[in-house]
């Protein structure tokens, strides 16, 4: 009994004193085990991170402790190896999906090859359930992000592979890649406290043991997420630029400085988010989906001619030679129609004149060409929707957390609109489905249109919906529109039909 309390007694200190201290993963178990085990623990732990050091197959322990490092095993009291069979097959498929091999749930010679390269420390899978680096326990899908936009950036020391004007010219680059892209700003400072501080160090060089570096290979680097800022490199590898040997420093740095600003790792082959390093590379870029994704954590790049644009009128389409995104019957019983980074507002004879403005200028942060929005009359919130993410706005205000992903079979919505309740709805190939707002999770059950709402024709790919007036609903194709009147389910008859109409282009 008194062990027991002895225990809880440790284990709470420790995690209050991590979350001032915020290291990484390994802090809870450290606590829990007596200490000879503790020991053991960080032995294998150690061993496991030599990732060089050959073995790894024959040795279950290990594997659990590499796979345990990187997500795919939760940490168990007992320590590596006391995993089921079971669990240990389900985390190397895991691992084998998200790193592209094929997927067998065996450690094959390509698994196990693939686990001696070279990575970043951090971990691929983050439990839903636990807080990253005991930061901030948030919802998972929720993003770590900066508040601020510009941020001051410092290196605490240099490795002596490179010149220290070259690693500042390295690091400025780097920078430069998320910077190029977004509304970040970085400034370089060379005393005090900088946001993001970057470093080399050897073995444990400061954060704790379970954070230490594990000599040449194995671990390359680490990076702490929002809003810590530390950037670690390991001092045991040949950083290098301009060259294959070693490893590139400006690719690894922009890998770290991802996971600084809140990116987690990808699964997406040519992302520079991803766990491995895939080599030097000439015109190293970031890939497509690395832009989207810093750029919904902190907006698109505003430009200078952009944002003179809609005061000189130059550059604003026409809704009548372009289609639309999507359309929002809002909060104040107005209608919007969407399309790229502009809004039209609908009135009984076409688009006002004074549109259109640019979305940014209706609601903060806002995505690009979103799929669909909806307001819902119950909470009272805006959402939009694109790709896998939701914003949410109470008013113009986009709320704290958002962008988020959803989760579930659905996440990519053609339409969303509410029910007569206010809750949200979204369509997808014609089917509809139930957004949980408080899990952003979509439910896999669905139910057709022509379930959904009795007595309306079957419509081939809708692509926006809207509630007009809290009773009547409209269902968009690229060209027509339905009218159906809720209350009498039935299809209101209107002539013609066509979204140019509507639009008041004809
Ligand atoms: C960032 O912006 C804030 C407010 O605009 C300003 O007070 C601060 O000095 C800026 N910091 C840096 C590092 O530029
Ligand atoms: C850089 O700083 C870290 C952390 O204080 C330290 O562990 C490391 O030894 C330093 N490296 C060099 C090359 O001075
Ligand atoms: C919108 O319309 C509803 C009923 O149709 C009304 O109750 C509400 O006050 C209106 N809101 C605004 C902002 O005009």
């Amino acid at each position: 009994m008194r062990a027991t309390c002895l225990k809880f007694f440790v284990i709470t200190q420790l995690l209050i004193f991590c979350i001032n201290c915020a290291p990484r993963k390994h802090r809870i178990r450290e606590g829990l085990a007596d200490s000879r085990q503790s020991i053991l623990h960080n032995t294998i732990r150690r061993l496991s991170r030599r990732i060089q050091h050959p073995g790894i197959s024959s040795n279950v322990a290990k594997l659990d402790a590499y796979l345990e490092s990187f997500g795919y095993l939760r940490q168990t009291h007992f320590g590596p190896a006391h995993h089921s069979e079971l669990a240990r097959t389900h985390a190397i498929r895991k691992y084998q999906k998200f790193n592209h091999l094929p997927v067998t749930g065996k450690l094959d010679d390509e698994t196990r090859w693939k686990m001696h390269q070279p990575r970043c420390g951090l971990p691929d899978v983050t439990s839903s359930s636990r807080s990253i680096r005991g930061m901030r326990s948030l919802a998972p899908g929720t993003p770590f992000f900066w508040e601020k936009k510009n941020l001051s950036w410092r290196t605490i020391n240099f490795s002596s592979d490179l010149t220290p004007e070259q690693q500042t010219n390295t690091f400025t680059q780097a920078f430069k890649y998320w910077s190029d892209v977004t509304e970040l700003d970085f400034e370089e400072t060379s005393s005090g406290k900088a946001d993001i501080e970057i470093l080399f160090g050897k073995y444990n060089h400061g954060d704790g043991s379970n954070n230490a570096f594990d000599g040449n290979g194995g671990t390359l680097a680490h990076a702490f997420l929002p809003e810590n800022g530390g950037v670690h490199f390991d001092d045991d590898e040949l950083w290098t630029e301009n060259s294959r040997e070693g490893t590139n420093l400006k690719i690894i740095a922009t890998h770290e400085l991802g996971h600084a600003l809140g990116l987690q790792h990808s699964d997406k082959k040519d992302s520079v988010m991803t766990p491995y390093y895939q080599g030097y590379k000439n015109n190293f870029e970031l890939s497509i989906d690395d832009v989207q994704d810093i750029q919904a954590i902190y907006g698109e790049k505003i430009h200078e001619e952009e944002s003179t644009e809609e005061t000189q009128g130059r550059h604003k389409p026409d809704i009548c030679s372009t289609s639309f995104d999507t359309i929002l019957f809002s909060g104040d019983n107005k209608t919007y129609v969407f399309n790229d980074k502009w809004v039209w507002r609908l009135s009984n004879k076409g688009v006002k004149r004074s549109y259109p403005k640019l979305t940014r200028k209706l609601f903060n942060r806002p995505p690009n060409s979103p799929r669909s929005a909806v307001f819902s009359s119950k909470t009272r919130r805006t959402y939009f929707f694109k790709d896998n993410r939701v914003w949410r706005y109470s008013g113009n205000t986009m709320e704290s957390g958002f962008p988020r992903r959803l989760t579930g079979d659905m996440t990519k919505p053609d339409a969303a609109l509410t029910d007569r309740n206010g809750n949200i709805l979204l369509i997808k190939n014609n089917r509809v489905y139930k957004l949980n707002e408080r899990t952003f999770h979509v439910d896999s059950n669905s139910v057709l249109l022509t379930e959904q709402w009795q007595g309306l024709p079957a419509i081939k790919d809708v692509r926006a919906a809207m509630r007009y007036n809290g009773r009547y609903l409209y269902f968009f194709t690229e060209e027509t529109y339905t009218t159906y009147d809720e209350q009498d389910e039935r299809v209101i008859p209107v002539y013609p039909n066509t979204v140019k109409h509507l639009l008041g282009c004809i």
